[in-house]
């Protein structure tokens, strides 16, 4: 082990929807020095359901960290230089386990599970408010099914070994990140139960405004308070790894992955604002100590929180369901591509999706719309259309939400950005990111390094532990501008377009 030239190293669990990354990155360099990544699959039991396993969750982690750990070791690293590790992860997906056995009581809830539509319902009824904004003082966000405090009271109308675990006081609840630390440091034995305030903020329990449990928002919808997780800041040492190959090192940064790919892309000021294109498509832009409380369709949530004592920033966020998911429905159920990397090429072999727009609402749509009973569509279509024109439709789709959500920000924030950093699965798409620009009339940039999730939960590990790694990367990052092309003019016409087909589910849904 005779790399000190790297500096310590510092790893991160990149917990998300679709894959599981461990990455370790040099802290003098910036570079990832060695990783190892595993697909995690989704089911979805009935219509809306999606649920996964957290014993797979928890085990797919592990391998990840065994795996990358030989890696280090062949590359001549010495794994003792991991001196801090940080997690990120998929955020609202709600897990409750047996404190006792360590087992979960039920699957994962994943937050695109639409389930609770009538959770949410049921509950408006009851109360004198109909309003789904009237928790947004408190929480920033609004009543829907993509919160983990609707999944929770899901599961206790409708599981009724998760009524009694409550009663007997063997529940736990957790996000993501709060189940992998409960368990890497332990679990029944000792476990640490603790989450971060990214995490924390999406939950709809938080105060935005104190960073604590708030009675307010527990009453509402009526759970169990000793079942909380402990909110801690995204920066300090929670505990340590005690069950895989890198025992005692420090967990020491816990981050939400929206809110890590925001730390990882640097956006430290105020307005500065990034895009990640995954599953799903999320928009956070920086508000800096400002809570800004949208008018317009958009969350108010805590972008970082990074050491005990730091005061927090917040950010604004559009989140939208569906981004890469509408190309995967297009190959998996549709069979219109047999294999994604072949959806670019036909793309570009058609010079514009011929006035098709497609509405990916299989679930709802969220920001800003934040309707959960919307559902897809598909339109403009004419005997000219084929696969290729709804292939980039779905791509441009992508593009026009994105658009939905920078207008909302500008609006919110009375701000005109000038440029949109992304990341994400989707951005080697050059054609998707020439159309964001051209759409929303904005520079996009796009880093060479990628992979700013993993990135962003490294950087807060490090920084509990006194480790600065990011000024180096940002000197030596090379990136590419997407500047737009089109005239406003055309760029109107187009977005109208797309506002029409919007519309047009919404005039029409039962
Ligand atoms: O809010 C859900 C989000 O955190 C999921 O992100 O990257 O796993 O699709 P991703």
């Amino acid at each position: 082990c005779s790399n000190y030239e790297y500096g310590p190293l510092i790893a991160s669990i990149d917990e998300g929807t679709s894959s599981v990354r461990f990455m370790v990155f040099a802290s003098n360099t910036g570079e990832v020095v060695a990783y190892h990544q595993l697909p995690l699959k989704s089911s979805y039991p009935f219509a809306e359901w999606v649920e996964q396993d957290p014993i797979e969750i928890l085990k797919i982690v592990i391998e990840c960290i065994d795996e990358t750990t030989k890696k280090l070791e062949a590359k001549g690293f010495c794994p003792s230089n991991i001196v801090a590790i940080g997690i990120t992860n998929q955020r609202e997906t709600t897990i409750l386990w047996d404190k006792y056995t360590g087992l979960p009581l039920y699957k994962a809830i994943v937050w695109m599970d639409n389930r609770t539509s009538v959770t949410v319902s049921k509950l408006l009824s009851n109360k004198e408010d109909r309003s789904k904004d009237q928790l947004r003082e408190l929480c920033g966000l609004p009543i829907s099914p993509y919160f983990s405090a609707l999944k929770y009271r899901w599961l206790i109308d409708n599981v009724p070994e998760i009524t009694k675990a409550i009663q007997e006081k063997r529940c736990l609840f957790g996000t993501v990140d709060s189940w992998l630390i409960w368990n890497l440091t332990g679990g029944v034995q000792n476990g640490i139960h603790i989450t971060d305030v990214t995490n924390a903020s999406r939950t709809m329990l938080m105060n935005i405004n104190s960073l604590k449990w708030d009675t307010k928002l527990i009453e509402f919808f009526d759970l169990p308070a000793d079942t909380l997780p402990e909110i801690r800041s995204s920066a300090e040492i929670y505990g340590y790894l005690s069950s895989t190959s890198l025992k005692n090192v420090p967990i020491a940064g816990c981050v939400g992955d929206q809110h890590a790919a925001l730390i990882g892309q640097l956006c430290f000021k105020k307005g500065q604002t990034k895009c990640t294109y995954g599953t799903g498509c999320f928009i956070l832009s920086n508000t800096g100590y400002e809570k800004i409380h949208s008018k317009h369709g958009l969350l108010t949530t805590v972008a970082y929180q990074l050491g005990k004592d730091a005061q927090p920033f917040y950010a604004l966020e559009g989140s939208i369901t569906i981004a890469g998911a509408s190309l995967s429905w297009l190959k998996n159920n549709m069979k219109v591509v047999d294999d994604l990397e072949n959806v670019n090429k036909l793309a570009e072999e058609v010079s514009s999706s011929n006035d098709v727009y497609f509405v990916p609402a299989f679930q709802g749509l969220y920001a800003p719309y934040w309707d959960s009973n919307a559902r897809g569509l598909i339109c403009g279509l004419t005997m000219e259309t084929d696969r290729r024109h709804i292939i980039r439709a779905a791509i441009e789709a992508v593009c026009y939400q994105t658009k939905d959500v920078l207008d909302a920000i500008k609006q919110d924030c009375g701000l005109e950005l000038t440029q949109l950093k992304v990341d994400g699965g989707m951005v080697k798409n050059n054609l998707m990111l020439q159309f964001q620009a051209d759409i929303s009339g904005i520079d996009i940039v796009r880093q060479d390094f990628l992979e700013s999730t993993a990135y962003g939960a490294a950087i807060a590990a490090g920084m509990a532990k006194g480790i600065e790694v990011w000024n180096l990367t940002e000197i030596k990052q090379d990136r590419i501008v997407f500047t737009p092309k089109i005239m406003e003019t055309e760029r109107h016409k187009k977005y109208s377009k797309w506002k029409t087909a919007v519309m047009k589910y919404v005039f029409t849904k039962p």
